[in-house]
């Protein structure tokens, strides 16, 4: 069994973890400052998001060098020594890779804008159909359409996300090849991991308009991704088998997933997808507001737990990331039961098959942002989308009800440290703002109260390094169809592990054809006796349970 199964990522966006220099941003020193806190949550890896030289025009998600760390976050020397104290804490690092694009910045695309044949070969340019028309009517992920007229060629470069993030041409060789030479130089400095975004858009299909869409079935899981992503494993991560990799699939189907993460087919160790996230959404619309659909959202996640198992292939197991709104806000609740339904909702993801990865803030319970004003928000989705559900006919209220319940920046805010000025994140102005209620929501207070949220998080993640069952069993699911309860057993051997939680505040019982009784607690949001009764089983408000037993 590769170490990874039992292992739990923590995902870490820098620009909000710790300012370490009171300038507003966090940086690499606060990371490292910050060890002691993470060895003591017990994980494994930390995932930092992009924090090469950007313009950060998608908080640097749109890299100018991916060889130099950006002085906001400080310098190459900060990096080292994160690096080697995170050893010593036992955590090991995984960085981000950005590859479907750069920034608009990057010496490529600066040279590619200067006629240098070479370098537009790098990026994507094309014709228009016909003078003022782009040559597809493919969308941009943040908005408006994918081309960029560029005067000087009578050409236009395709860019999915920000006008300022060109896409790679990946079937240029030279691409593959200056990408190989990036991964190597990160494995030089130590690295033992890469998340690899958007990874399933590198290979473009056909150019061609999409009659029924927004461009996507063009260019998502593409006709060369699995042999670029091959190619890439074997040139590089590949050959160190205690590299772990992630490739964030955007909108992919589970087919291509049993191929990007087949235990035997050498191309990543894991995926994220993302469907069972877009339940509150209206199909891929996410711009609207609609209730979220339980029921969906057990199907999809069993679905993908049970599919991925039956074609040996891993899961990376998540709610949030900072691309993500919190979890407690979307499904859970902040009022009266808060607590129980942030530790319910642990319970559901990290007793799956799969790698549990937790973002920053997560582990306390932190909420959404609840910003009053679209001058808080920073995210340029956001703001595109604010501009255009207006443009749309929206009124601007109704536009911001919107953003406020889907933008990104609801996870960005900064991590919650104390109960000091700005959470104890920064001495300085924070570069977007801190959730007031850092004063009762934060890692001081939830380390000093061993029933915390925090602690919570740390005994599941140590449950996942105990139990074998965890790890390696098959997953069941149990009454899916139940309108309250999340439930499914973990069968390995003779481990049976069963998982019950109450989705909801209202009260609910359901029958089993098991007695509950002979199976030992392991864990729960509620102290003291529960209940069960022998096949049955009555769950408090977003009550959980994780119970065990060895037949
Ligand atoms: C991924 C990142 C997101 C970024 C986008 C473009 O989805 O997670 O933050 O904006 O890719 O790079």
């Amino acid at each position: 069994m590769t170490d990874f199964r039992k292992s739990c990522v923590y995902q870490i966006y820098p620009k909000s973890f710790y300012d370490s220099n009171g300038d507003g941003l966090g940086d690499l020193a606060g990371v490292t400052a910050k060890l002691l806190y993470l060895k003591e949550l017990g994980v494994d890896y930390i995932w930092m998001t992009p924090f090469f030289v950007s313009p950060q025009k998608d908080n640097g998600y749109d890299v100018e060098d991916y060889y130099q760390i950006d002085p906001r976050y400080g310098t190459m020397e900060d990096f080292e020594t994160l690096a080697a104290k995170a050893k010593e804490c036992g955590i090991k690092l995984m960085l981000d890779m950005v590859f479907n694009h750069t920034s608009s910045r990057h010496e490529w695309f600066q040279r590619a804008l200067k006629g240098e044949e070479k370098y537009k070969n790098f990026y994507i340019f094309r014709k228009g159909k016909a003078p003022g028309v782009p040559p597809t009517n493919w969308e941009s992920k943040f908005g408006g359409n994918a081309w960029e007229y560029v005067p000087e060629f009578d050409e236009y470069y395709l860019h999915l996300f920000d006008v300022s993030q060109p896409d790679l041409n990946w079937d240029n060789e030279e691409v593959r090849l200056e990408v190989q030479k990036i991964v190597r130089f990160w494995m030089e400095k130590g690295v033992r991991g890469f998340r690899f975004d958007v990874v399933n858009l590198i290979s473009k299909g056909e150019f061609a308009d999409d009659e029924t869409g927004d461009g996507r079935r063009f260019y998502t899981d593409g006709p060369n991704v699995h042999k670029y992503l091959r190619e890439l494993n074997e040139a590089t991560f590949g050959q160190d088998e205690g590299i772990i990799t992630v490739g964030e699939m955007s909108s992919t189907s589970m087919e291509n997933c049993f191929r990007y993460a087949g235990q035997d087919s050498h191309e990543l160790s894991m995926v994220f997808s993302f469907h069972h996230l877009k339940v509150d959404f209206m199909g891929n619309e996410k711009w609207v507001l609609v209730p979220f659909d339980f029921q969906k959202l057990k199907n999809i996640l069993f679905d993908w737990q049970q599919g991925m198992a039956e074609h040996n292939a891993w899961n990376a197991v998540f709610w949030c990331n900072h691309d993500q709104p919190r979890v407690v806000s979307r499904f859970g609740q902040e009022g009266k039961y808060w607590k129980e339904s942030a530790k319910m909702l642990a319970t559901v993801i990290h007793c799956l098959r799969g790698t549990p990865y937790i973002y920053q803030g997560e582990e306390l319970g932190m909420t959404n942002a609840h910003f009053t004003d679209i001058s808080q928000y920073r995210d340029v989705e956001s703001l595109n989308y604010y501009r255009i559900l207006q443009e749309k006919g929206l009124q601007a209220k109704d536009a911001f009800r919107i953003i406020q319940i889907h933008s990104r920046d609801n996870g960005r805010t900064p991590m919650q440290w104390d109960e000091s000025v700005n959470g104890g994140f920064t001495t300085g102005t924070p570069w977007i703002g801190v959730n007031d209620n850092y004063r009762t929501i934060n890692a001081e207070a939830e380390m000093a109260d061993e029933d915390s949220v925090f602690y919570y998080y740390k005994k599941l993640i140590a449950l996942r390094k105990e139990y074998d069952v965890i790890a390696d069993g098959d997953i069941l699911p149990i009454s899916p169809k139940d309108p309250s309860a999340f439930a499914y057993e973990r069968r390995l051997g003779n481990q049976r592990l069963l998982v019950i939680n109450n989705f909801y505040e209202r009260e609910c019982e359901f029958c089993l054809e098991e007695n509950l009784d002979s199976f030992e607690k392991l864990l729960s949001n509620y102290k003291g006796p529960d209940g069960r009764s022998m096949g049955r089983i009555h769950l408090r408000p977003y009550e959980s349970m994780v119970l065990y037993k060895k037949e």
